[in-house]
């Protein structure tokens, strides 16, 4: 079936009290608009239009993926924000699935259905529709003694009858793109909003002879409209409870679900185990066996198996295999940590290189740094690698012993297997094999203490 999607968010969220755009605001890391785009996408739709109007730029710009923008300048309803997509689409004869930007919780199961629906009925029109218990604020489903559905009707249109009607508008339908847009043509702002009712639309085609139905949602959560930030945090519940899940039933334990924020768009291997009060953002993917938590943040990890993180703090770092990292570890970007690299306790690392089996157990800054294999970095070694100016590379190579609390002032390189005196400011290269100690001669005065007292 050729299907388009119109996806509706050029509302101003007056409820939200924001000064950001409503759509963009996240839900499990990812704007709601997005999560939106992406169940049309999963649906099957290759063609997705967004009608944007508040905030048009700011959204344009935040959202990065391959859909085409409409602009509706004045929100004058539902109705005329999808006529704003008419001019793209003058030719088309296929069907329009239209949704709102603020229902994020939408599956792609659901609009395959009501696509697959729409498609065996031949309707011109057909609705997503839910029952629920308390119908406030939704347009109601009119339908006549066989029933058809005739039309829908606004919460503040409605009369005393409608309003006990519990099957509500969704604010998603799938349309024949000709009688939608031919339809749209003659219905009038004249109601309680003064606006444009897409949902109009619907008894226009009744009367024109048009078929009409509905399908009903299973899951009437999914079809949840966000208006308010205690909505906003009631369906980020919902999802992150949904993602949880996916992972437990994918083979990854998680000790307490109700303590573990995963997003959308993380890949955990199987038999890891995730620690409560850890959070994964962005585009994370851990491999199997890894232990993850407590207390971590992990911010567009990949990861190799059996990654340990403790009570660390990593973001836009890779890992290999067997890499252990913490309590009390901050990997910054553009880390890429080797095979059984250990990184212990109060470590920094930013935009280095750790080869495999490296280690740097404790207390240390490592930034703009190539440490080779098999190399020990001792507690309290430093990279100082910014002059008040410019930042500098430090090389190290393979089976280097870094002693404790050396300064490395780059630009340096360390050769292979070259040792390095506990206490050493590094300022010129060493060699590889060579023994650098760069320290004041130690003074040892015997009896020191013995005679001091005696000359009292
Ligand atoms: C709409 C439906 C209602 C349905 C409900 C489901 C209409 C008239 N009513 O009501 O039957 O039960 O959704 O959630 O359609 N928008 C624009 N331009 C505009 C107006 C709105 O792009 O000029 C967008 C909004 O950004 C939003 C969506 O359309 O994403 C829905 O608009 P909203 O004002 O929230 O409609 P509801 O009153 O919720
Ligand atoms: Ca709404």
């Amino acid at each position: 079936m050729n299907v388009v999607a119109i996806i509706l968010a050029a509302g101003k969220g007056t409820r939200m009290k924001s000064r950001m755009p409503k759509v963009l605001h996240g839900i499990c890391g990812k704007p709601m608009l997005e999560h939106v785009i992406g169940a049309a996408v999963g649906a099957g739709i290759s063609r997705n239009i967004v009608v944007i109007g508040h905030g048009a730029d700011t959204v344009r710009e935040s959202v990065k993926l391959d859909v085409d923008w409409v602009e509706q300048t004045e929100q004058l309803g539902t109705g005329h924000a999808v006529m704003q997509a008419e001019r793209l689409l003058s030719d088309f004869t296929g069907s329009i699935l239209v949704l709102c930007g603020d229902t994020p919780l939408i599956s792609s199961d659901t609009l395959q259905r009501l696509l697959q629906k729409h498609k065996e009925s031949g309707n011109s029109v057909s609705v997503l529709t839910a029952d629920v218990g308390d119908p406030s604020g939704y347009g109601r489903i009119i339908r006549g003694d066989d029933g058809a559905v005739t039309g829908i009707v606004e919460h503040r249109d409605a009369s005393e009858d409608q309003l006990k009607i519990n099957e509500i508008n969704t604010g998603i339908y799938c349309f024949a793109a000709k009688e939608l847009f031919t339809a749209l043509q003659t219905i009038s702002p004249a109601n309680a909003q003064g606006e444009y009712y897409l949902t109009d639309v619907i008894a226009v085609i009744a009367s024109n002879g048009g078929r009409t139905g509905a399908v009903k949602v299973e899951d009437a959560l999914e079809t949840m409209g966000i208006n308010d930030r205690v909505q906003l945090a009631a369906a980020e519940t919902l999802m992150r409870r949904k993602i949880l899940t996916a992972h437990m039933t994918a083979g990854v334990t998680i000790i307490d679900p109700d303590n573990t924020y995963i997003g959308s768009e993380v890949i955990i291997g199987c038999d890891s185990v995730v620690y409560p009060g850890t959070v994964m953002e962005g585009k994370c993917c851990f491999g199997e066996n890894c232990i993850l938590g407590p207390y971590s943040r992990l911010t567009d990890v990949k990861a190799g198996n059996a990654l340990t993180v403790q009570n660390s703090v990593i973001s836009d770092a890779t890992t290999g295999n067997g890499v252990t990292i913490g309590p009390f570890s901050y990997i910054r970007p553009g880390t890429v940590l080797g095979d059984n690299v250990k990184v212990g306790d109060f470590v920094e690392i930013k935009n280095s290189v750790v080869e495999n089996g490296s280690k740097v157990p404790h207390l240390s800054y490592v930034g703009d740094a190539h440490i080779g294999e098999r190399v020990n970095i001792g507690a309290g070694t430093i990279t100082c690698n910014y002059d008040g100016t410019e930042k500098w590379q430090t090389r190290i190579g393979n089976n280097a012993f870094i002693g404790s609390n050396t300064n490395l002032v780059a630009p340096v390189t360390v050769g292979e297997n070259a040792i390095i005196g506990a206490g050493s400011t590094v300022t010129k290269n060493v060699p590889g094999g060579a023994l650098c100690i760069e320290r004041a001669k130690q003074k040892v005065y015997p009896d020191w203490t013995t005679r001091k007292n005696k000359k009292k």
